[in-house]
C-alpha cells in the first residue's frame, strides 16, 4: 500500500522536474508548456474520477494515473523543437513521448506487464481507431485514457472559443483558417456517428466539428454523463455558425448523448 502511494508522487515529482527544463523566458513557448503541463494534470484528476466511478481497484487506479501522467510527455519536445502541437507537420507525439519514457527508463518501477500496459495506452491514446488485441486490463487503460484526454481537450478548447477574442494562441488553432465555411464531409461523418479524418482539416470550424465527433469515440457512461453535466456540446455549437447544417448536428447529438446514458444502467 506504501509503494503505491510512493510511486504516483515519485513520477508526479519526476514529471515537474521534467516539464521544468523546458521552462523558457520566450512568453508564447512557455504558456505552451504550461498549457499542456496544466492539461496533463487535470487529466490526472479526470481518470481517477472515471476510475473512481467505474469502481476500479488502488492498483488500476494507481496505474491509470501513472498514464494519465506521461500520455503527452511528447509535447514538451514536440512544442520546443518544432514549435506546434500539429502531429501532421511535426511527429507523432505519442511516438515521441514512448523515445522520451524509455531513454529514461522512468517506468522501470513498474513491473514488466504494467509497463508494457502504460507503454501501449500511450502509444493509443491518439489514434483514429484502436486496434484489437484482446487484453482485457490493456484495452480498459486504453480506453479510460482515451476518455479522460478528450474531457480536457473539451474543457481547454471550449474555455479557448469564449476567451478567444480576447487572446489568440495559434498552437490551439493548428494555424487553420477562420473563415465562415466548414468542409461538408464533416457534417455528414457527424450525422452519421463517424469520428472524422484530421487529415481533412480545412478550417478553423472543421476543427470545432472535428471536436463534436469525438463523442462517437467515448467508451463509459460516467464520461456521457460528464459531456451532458458541462455541456460541452453547447459550447462547440455556440461557437460554429448559425445554419441548418450545424442546428442538425446539435439535435442529433444531443439524441445520441441521451441513448447512451439512458442504455447503460446507473450502477457501471
Ligand atoms: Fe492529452
Amino acid at each position: 500500500m506504501t509503494e503505491n502511494i510512493v510511486d504516483t508522487a515519485f513520477f508526479h515529482s519526476w514529471f515537474r522536474n521534467y516539464v521544468e527544463s523546458f521552462y523558457t523566458e520566450d512568453p508564447e513557448l512557455q504558456q505552451n508548456i504550461r498549457l499542456k503541463e496544466e492539461h496533463t494534470l487535470r487529466v490526472c484528476n479526470e481518470i481517477r474520477r472515471l476510475g473512481k466511478a467505474l469502481n476500479l481497484n488502488r492498483t488500476e487506479l494507481r496505474l491509470a494515473e501513472t498514464i494519465a501522467l506521461f500520455h503527452d510527455i511528447g509535447r514538451f519536445e514536440q512544442i520546443t523543437t518544432y514549435g506546434t502541437f500539429d502531429d501532421r507537420v511535426s511527429e507523432n507525439h505519442a511516438t515521441l513521448g514512448l523515445k522520451v519514457l524509455k531513454a529514461t527508463d522512468i517506468l522501470s518501477r513498474l513491473t514488466k506487464t504494467e509497463q508494457t500496459i502504460v507503454y501501449n495506452a500511450i502509444e493509443y491514446h491518439n489514434v483514429r481507431k484502436v486496434p484489437d488485441n484482446g487484453d482485457e486490463l490493456m484495452e480498459l487503460h486504453t480506453k479510460l485514457i482515451r476518455d479522460a484526454d478528450k474531457l480536457d481537450i473539451w474543457y481547454v478548447v471550449t474555455n479557448y472559443y469564449t476567451e478567444r477574442h480576447r487572446h489568440r494562441n495559434p498552437a490551439l488553432e493548428l494555424e487553420l483558417p477562420d473563415t465562415p465555411e466548414y468542409s461538408l464531409c464533416f457534417v455528414d461523418d457527424l450525422l452519421n456517428n463517424r469520428v472524422s479524418n484530421t487529415h481533412e482539416l480545412k478550417t478553423f470550424n472543421d476543427m470545432k466539428l472535428l471536436q463534436l465527433g469525438w463523442i462517437f469515440d467515448i467508451n463509459f457512461t460516467p464520461t456521457f454523463l460528464y459531456i451532458q453535466e458541462r455541456r460541452i456540446i453547447e459550447k462547440i455549437i455556440i461557437a460554429l455558425p448559425d445554419t441548418e447544417d450545424i442546428r442538425k448536428i446539435q439535435n442529433h447529438l444531443n439524441d445520441y448523448l441521451e441513448n447512451r446514458i439512458s442504455e447503460t444502467p446507473r450502477d457501471y
